[in-house]
This record gives structure tokens, C-alpha cells and sequence, in this order.
């Protein structure tokens, strides 16, 4: 049928049926919503307080001239129900029900409705209260809230939908799954929750000092327990018809219990930690996932967009959050090693918490992150477990190739998934030479994610000729190098970061290096111990570039990572006659550290040496922009690995800088920036892509209009705080979160 619905009956005005009722009134759904319930007060009831337009005296006749007949009575009623009303149902009609459960509903449905089981679409509104009854219908009840719509086979697709858009005129949001499913997902969460928190309260009722164990049970007790004071008719109900799945349910809790209960007996912390850890990670990862803020929201993040005034200056001193490539690390070797390793200065952004979460879904216990500290209980080399599922690592690169290496080296299968923008990125680089190591991977059309490693391979060394300079193509060989047979060697065309080699030799791990080429070798172990991770230098770089291009500016960013191979923004800032000093230069674990002060200083076009490329990768997007605001010409050359980035960041920021209106043609592997005292303003396209959401920001500095920036909800990726910070030194952005 279309949607010509003249007539809806509601068959049960408790507190579902009736807040339906009044939703669809409330909304002008349909000329007329009548109800009917089996108790001649709530039926009067519902026309006095306006939940409905006509009360059904008889039951039969009303369904008679119902377009859609919802069944909003218990589980238990609904059959009788149904065999009293199948008969007189108008040829045509839908019918809908609001059940908990669906398997019984639709098995007692079959017979009863024979070949017009089509018309029949199940339905479940998550949604309720404690209370109960028609004076309790609330036409808001539904709003944003979810419906499970579990259509059947003989269902038409338009019959379906005629069913999801009457919810959705009640404000709901529709979801589809089917039947089986549906009942084992309510199972675990709702049904699972009701029971235990009904046996817990009835379990401490049943004490003999029940009274003094309630007077002193707060906060947890009551939270823990809410539930306990729901309808126990309709809970009976509910675990009479969906017994297996919630048998199913239960048992998998007790397991959980009697783990709980074996590490408490036997006084291990660490298990104890295990359990905590993995379960306050997953809660709150569930309430990010349910407010949408999460990298595991499956690139549905909030939409975020920065509005940034032009002008401002940038003074003061700040320190960025730590190095998100030694963060990735810092839990994969500490992960990998014997005993256990404490970091600080851990980025808490979402890249880096993507791959501590992998590691936790791979059985490793990790305490934190708190203010940057992680407290890891490494398991050794051949400690990972299987992962009960995929490992989903957002928006991160890093994570994906690295993990790669690792995961085609263990004993178990594995699949490493990605956001929407990770899953367009190439994944070949690191596929190919590690099916040359004997790793057996499958990735999706033309290399890209999802990744799908085979375990239990053997594999053997190999001497790898980097076809580009990537740190992470020869990261993700080392990992795998530590478990193959023989030595693994990789060249690179060009000095790319050495986090890995630096901290594998922290570890306690020989990595040789000769020139341009690094090489391991299996039979060494790791030995855990602390970490302290330098500030970012590519995220201080938007700090740094601010400073070179706004007039006053005197920043300095303190405690960054200075390595040798990530200074390539120092050297093109200094050729281009920024004001930069190191100060206070110090080594900090292994790595170099300085303190970084820049003053204002007009800077001068340049050839950007080719060299220097690889050792600033990531600064570009704000290298463009100093180069907009330099006095003459700056040609980006041997820069082509920015297009395989987030983004393709030539692309994106020649048609961000293009549109404030700089003078700037884009290259195979570059751009050639004509730079200018001011530009003005306009909407940008990030492109999800954080840096490029932060370079612009950056820009606003000498732009003479606002510039709004679109997309910008991954800079939580690697720079968390950054508006604040941003707000700190006095560049006027603000964020809109929508
Ligand atoms: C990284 C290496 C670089 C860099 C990325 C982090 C790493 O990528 O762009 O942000 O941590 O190894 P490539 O190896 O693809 O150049």
C-alpha cells in the first residue's frame, strides 16, 4: 500500500501504544487515531486526555476500517490478539507491532495469518520509562529515539517503509535487522541488563540484614539497579519468549563472573586491570559512539567547522601534546615487550588511541591513557591474542601500515578496517613486500583497506629497495622482520623518520644501521621501560608558522621532538628567513628535544630542496601557507607522496589558498606559490583532513576576511586541544560543533 493512511488503530494504550498515539495526533499523521484496549477506563481515559481521536468499542469493526493495526500489547497478549482480529482485518491493511521480543511474535503469527503474513512488519521501539499506562503517554517518547524494524521475507520493500516513515513521523530514527538478530542484540543489551539487575537486587532482599545493606547502598546500588523497579509481568514475558538467546547471555556473563572471581581469589592485579581497563574502554568508547564523537563512529563524527576571524596575534608560550608518530610506537613495542612499560606524554589523540585500543582488542592490558600517561603490561613477542573482530583504526595510517607487519607475523587471522578516508588510501606499499616475506594478505580493490592478514605463515627476511621514502612502508617491514627467518633490510631513497629504530634500540632490540640502510634480525627480545614522548613538531609547526607570518609574533613552543629526521620544517622555515631559535636543547629517552622560539620576520620565497621534503612530510600544508605570505616565489618540487595523504593535500590546499584568493598553480609533485602581504577570506574545504583544517586556521592570520573551514572534526586526530591552544596565543577561532 501507499501511504493514503486514513485510519491507524492502536491496539493497547499503556505507555507505548498511547505516547504512539498521541505522537502520530500530535504530528497530523492521518485523519483519525483510534485506539483500543481491553480496559474500558484507560480507553475513556484516552480520549479525555487527547492521546487518541476515537475510542473502538468493538474491537472487530474497528480493525475492520484500519489502514495500519499496531499491536501494542504484552508479548504474552498478542497472540490471542491476533487470532481474534485476523479474520476482520480490512484486504490491504498493514500490521505492526511494538514486541521486545520477534521470533515468538512472528511464529505465532505464521499460522494464525497464513498468506497474510506479507502485510505483517514486525517492529520494536527502543524507548520507555518506568512508569506505565495511558496517563503516562508521552507524544515526545519516540523522538530520537531508535526503532528496530524487522522486516520478513514476504514483506514488500513498500509496505516496509510505509512502517518506518509512521515511526519516523513520531521523530524516531528507523533502523532494519532481522528477526534472529534482532532478539540476540536485545538479549545482551537490555534483557541481560533487566535480569541481573532483578536477581541482584532480590538476590542482597533475600539477606538477613537486607535492611542495613540498602540504607548504606548508594550511588552504584541505585544506578546498577534502576531497572530492577521495571514491570515484572512483562520481564516474565520477555524470558518466557526469547529463552535461548537470553540463556546465551547468561552464560557467556557467568564466564565473565567466574573469571572475575578467579582473579580475585587469587589476588592478580593484573587480570583484575584487564577486565577494568578493556571494560571502562569500551564504555566510554560506547558513550563516544553514541554522542558520535568517536574514531570508531565509522567516519559518522560530528561535523565540525572552525569560523576564524581575520588578524590576531600569536604570543606566549605553549606546549603542544606529544608526538603522534612515537605514540603509535610507544604502545606497539611496549605492547611487544617483556614486563612493563610507563609512558607519559602520550598523544591523546585519536590516531594513537586507535592503535591502543587495537592492542587491547588483541588481549594486551593497558592502564590510562590519564594526562598522557599509559601504564602497558607487555606480553612478549608472541603474547597477541585474536581479536574477537576486525581492528577499526579510524583515520590513522600509521596504525594500518604497521599494524600490517605485525599481524603478518602472527599465529592468528586478522583484518585492519579504516574511516572513509583511510579506506581511499594505498595499502599496496606494505602488501607487496610483505607478500615477498611470505605474509598471506588480501586487500580491497586496487590495494586499498580493508586489510585481510592470514596468520600462522612463516616468514622469511628479505632485502627491501623502498620504491618511496616512507617510514612507515619500512616501520611496518621491521615489525615483521622481527619474526622472520633471516635478516630484514630496508633502503630508503631518502632519509625518512627512525622513530622505530630508536625505540626498538630502547628496548633493548639491535637494529643495525649503515647510510641508507636498516636491517634486523629475528631472536632478540624487548624489554619494557618508561617513555617520555616529546611534544609534536608537526603539530607544533602550525604554532611556529603562525609566529613567521603574523607581525608581533613571539612564541615558544616547549619540550618538542627535534629528531634529526622531522627537523625539515626548521631548515625550509630558516631558508625562507624565519626568526627561530632552539633552546635549551636536551635529549629526552632517546630523542632530542628543544625548546623553540619564533619571532615575526617577512619571510622570502624559495626551492624548497628536494631532500628536505621527506623530513617535513606532514608540515607542507602550512608551509604553503608561509609561502603565501613570503615576499617573491616558492616551488614546491619531489613532493608527490602529498596527494596520498589524509587528503590530496596539493589539491586541497591549491583550492583552499585559491579560493582566499593567493596566486598558486598545483604540480604533479607540488605547487609554485606567488606569495602576497594579505589575502582575503571564504569557505574552505578541508576534506576531513586535520592538517588541513589547521593550516588554514593558521592562514586567517593574514587574511582580511573570516574563513570559515569545513570538516574539521578529525584535528582530534593528532591535535586535540588545538583550538584552545590556537585561543591561547591569540588567533581568533572558534569551533562549531554540529
Ligand atoms: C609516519 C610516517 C609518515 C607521516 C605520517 C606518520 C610514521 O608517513 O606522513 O604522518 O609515523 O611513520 P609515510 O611513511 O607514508 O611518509
Amino acid at each position: 500500500m501507499t501511504d493514503t493512511v486514513q485510519q491507524i488503530l492502536i491496539i493497547g494504550l499503556g505507555l507505548i501504544g498511547g505516547s504512539l498515539a498521541k505522537a502520530l495526533r500530535a504530528r497530523n499523521y492521518c485523519p483519525v487515531v483510534a485506539g483500543y484496549d481491553r480496559n474500558p477506563d484507560e480507553l475513556q481515559a484516552g480520549v479525555q486526555l487527547g492521546v487518541i481521536d476515537r475510542a473502538a468499542d468493538d474491537l472487530n469493526v474497528a480493525v475492520a476500517t484500519a489502514d495500519i493495526v499496531v499491536l501494542a500489547v504484552p508479548v504474552k497478549a498478542m497472540e490471542a490478539v491476533l487470532a481474534q482480529i485476523s479474520p476482520h482485518l480490512k484486504p490491504g491493511a498493514l500490521l505492526t507491532d511494538v514486541g521486545s521480543t520477534k521470533s515468538n511474535i512472528v511464529a505465532a503469527a505464521e499460522p494464525i495469518l497464513g498468506e497474510r503474513l506479507a502485510c505483517f512488519i514486525p517492529g520494536h521501539p527502543i524507548a520507555g520509562s518506568e512508569k506505565s499506562g495511558v496517563a503516562a503517554a508521552d507524544d515526545a517518547l519516540f523522538q530520537s529515539h531508535k526503532v528496530i524494524v524487522t522486516p520478513l521475507a514476504q514483506n514488500k520493500d513498500a509496505d516496509v517503509q510505509t512502517i518506518s516513515r509512521m515511526w519516523q513521523a513520531t521523530g524516531a530514527e528507523v533502523l532494519r535487522m532481522d528477526v534472529k538478530r534482532h532478539d540476540e542484540v536485545l538479549a545482551a543489551t537490555s534483557h541481560l541488563p533487566h535480569y541481573l539487575a532483578f536477581s541482584l537486587v532480590d538476590t542482597l532482599a533475600r539477606e538477613e540484614d537486607s535492611t542495613e545493606i540498602f540504607r548504606y547502598a548508594a550511588g552504584g546500588f541505585r544506578d546498577f539497579t534502576r531497572i530492577a523497579a521495571s514491570d515484572p509481568v512483562m520481564w516474565r514475558d520477555i524470558g518466557l519468549a526469547n529463552r535461548a538467546a537470553i540463556l546465551k547471555q547468561i552464560d557467556r556473563f557467568s564466564e565473565g563472573v567466574s573469571q572475575l572471581r578467579q582473579a580475585i581469589e587469587s589476588g592478580d592485579g593484573e587480570a583484575m586491570t584487564g577486565i577494568f581497563t578493556r571494560a571502562q574502554a569500551a564504555r566510554q568508547h560506547f558513550s563516544r559512539i553514541l554522542s558520535s564523537t568517536a574514531y570508531a563512529t565509522t567516519m559518522t563524527t560530528n561535523d565540525v567547522t572552525f569560523h576564524v576571524q581575520p588578524g590576531g596575534g600569536v604570543t606566549g608560550t605553549i606546549r603542544v601534546p606529544g608526538d603522534k608518530s612515537i605514540s603509535h610506537r610507544s604502545i606497539m613495542l611496549g605492547a611487544l615487550a617483556d614486563g612493563i612499560t610507563e609512558v607519559s606524554g602520550f598523544l591523546e589523540g585519536e590516531d594513537s588511541l586507535a592503535t591502543l585500543q587495537a592492542f587491547r582488542d588483541m588481549g594486551v592490558v593497558i592502564e590510562g591513557p590519564y594526562e598522557g600517561e599509559v601504564k602497558i603490561y607487555g606480553v612478549g613477542l608472541d603474547g597477541l591474542k585474536a581479536p574477537a573482530g576486525p581492528l577499526y583504526v579510524g583515520n590513522s595510517g600509521t596504525s594500518m601500515r604497521l599494524l600490517a607487519g605485525l599481524l603478518a607475523a602472527q599465529s592468528f587471522d586478522s583484518e585492519l578496517t579504516g574511516d572513509a578516508s583511510l579506506t581511499k588510501r594505498p595499502m599496496e606499499r606494505v602488501a607487496a613486500p610483505l607478500r615477498q616475506m611470505g605474509a598471506v594478505i588480501e586487500t580491497a580493490e586496487n590495494g586499498r583497506p580493508p586489510m585481510k592478514i592470514s596468520g600462522g605463515q612463516p616468514l622469511k627476511g628479505i632485502h627491501y629497495d623502498m620504491p618511496m621514502a616512507s617510514a612507515q612502508v619500512k616501520s611496518c617491514l621491521m615489525l615483521a622482520g622481527l619474526y622472520a627467518e633471516g635478516q630484514t633490510s630496508v633502503t630508503e631513497p631518502a632519509p625518512t623518520r627512525d622513530h622505530s629504530e630508536r625505540m626498538l634500540r630502547g628496548f633493548g632490540y639491535p637494529v643495525s644501521q649503515q647510510g641508507n640502510l636498516v636491517t634486523v634480525a629475528p631472536g632478540h627480545r624487548l624489554t619494557g621501560g618508561k617513555i617520555d614522548v616529546p611534544s609534536d613538531i608537526s603539530s607544533a609547526t602550525f604554532f611556529m608558522v603562525a609566529a613567521a607570518i603574523c607581525p608581533g609574533s613571539d612564541v615558544t613552543l616547549q619540550h618538542v621532538g627535534i629528531n634529526p629526521t622531522r627537523i625539515g620544517i626548521i631548515n625550509i622555515l630558516k631558508l625562507m628567513g624565519a626568526d627561530l631559535e632552539l633552546l635549551n636543547e636536551r635529549e629526552v629517552g632517546g630523542e632530542p628535544v628543544a625548546d623553540i622560539r619564533v619571532r615575526y620576520a617577512q619571510l622570502k620565497g624559495i626551492q624548497v630542496p628536494e631532500d628536505q621534503v621527506p623530513l617535513a612530510i606532514d608540515e607542507f600544508p602550512a608551509l604553503f601557507v608561509a609561502a603565501a605570505c613570503a615576499e617573491g616565489q616558492t616551488v614546491v618540487t619531489g613532493a608527490e607522496e602529498l596527494r596520498v595523504k589524509e587528503s590530496d593535500r596539493i589539491q586541497a590546499m591549491v583550492d583552499g589558498l585559491k579560493t582566499l584568493g593567493v596566486d598558486i598553480e598545483g604540480t604533479p609533485d607540488g605547487a609554485i606559490i606567488n606569495g602576497s602581504d594579505s589575502f582575503g577570506g571564504g569557505v574552505i574545504e578541508s576534506h576531513d583532513d586535520h592538517r588541513i583544517a589547521m593550516s588554514f586556521t593558521v592562514a586567517a592570520l593574514r587574511a582580511r576576511e573570516p574563513i570559515t573551514i569545513n570538516e574539521c572534526a578529525n584535528v582530534a586526530t593528532s591535535f586535540p586541544v588545538f583550538v584552545e591552544l590556537a585561543q591561547q596565543v591569540g588567533i581568533r577561532v572558534t569551533k562549531e560543533e554540529v
